[in-house]
């Protein structure tokens, strides 16, 4: 059964630029809760940690660099069938390929810095969740 949770963090690129607002708008909008959230800046070792799932890829290295490169905002958001609807909401990971009036289609300048991440599923979104906030904070 689908969970009710999902994990999400504005990217860097979106915060410097000042759009962490209107992203958070359209989280609220589209019916998702916010049970946690911080704005907080992350070291390289830990986006390292963060992002160890992709520790062969080629674009590795640079990730770290860049979600270590400036603040972000985590948050853990509570709905029906929340890492699908939320997937469907930020759009593809690549914003060329990002349907219209997803928050990637409006925000996002690359496939690196991308304005937000989602995650992909149940597991990972508690994974992701716990990586960003201890039990009282996702109370
Ligand atoms: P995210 O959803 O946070 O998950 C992994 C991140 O790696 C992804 O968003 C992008 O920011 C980044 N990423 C994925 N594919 C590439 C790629 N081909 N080149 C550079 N960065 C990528």
């Amino acid at each position: 059964m689908a969970g009710k949770r999902t994990f999400t963090m504005i990217k860097p690129d979106a915060v410097a630029a000042g759009n962490t607002g209107a992203i958070i708008q359209m989280i609220e909008e589209r019916g998702f809760k916010i049970i946690s959230m911080k704005l907080t800046r992350l070291t390289g070792e830990r986006a390292g940690e963060f992002y160890e799932v992709h520790k062969e890829r080629p674009f590795y290295n640079d990730l770290c660099k860049y979600m270590s490169s400036g603040s972000i905002v985590p948050m853990i958001l509570e709905k029906e069938n929340a890492v699908e609807d939320f997937r469907t909401l930020i759009g593809a990971t690549n914003p060329a390929e990002a349907a219209e009036g997803t928050i990637r289609n409006l925000f996002a300048n690359s496939i690196e810095a991308n304005a937000i991440h989602g995650s992909d599923s149940d597991d990972n979104a508690q994974i992701e969740g716990n990586f960003f906030f201890s039990a009282i904070e996702k109370y």
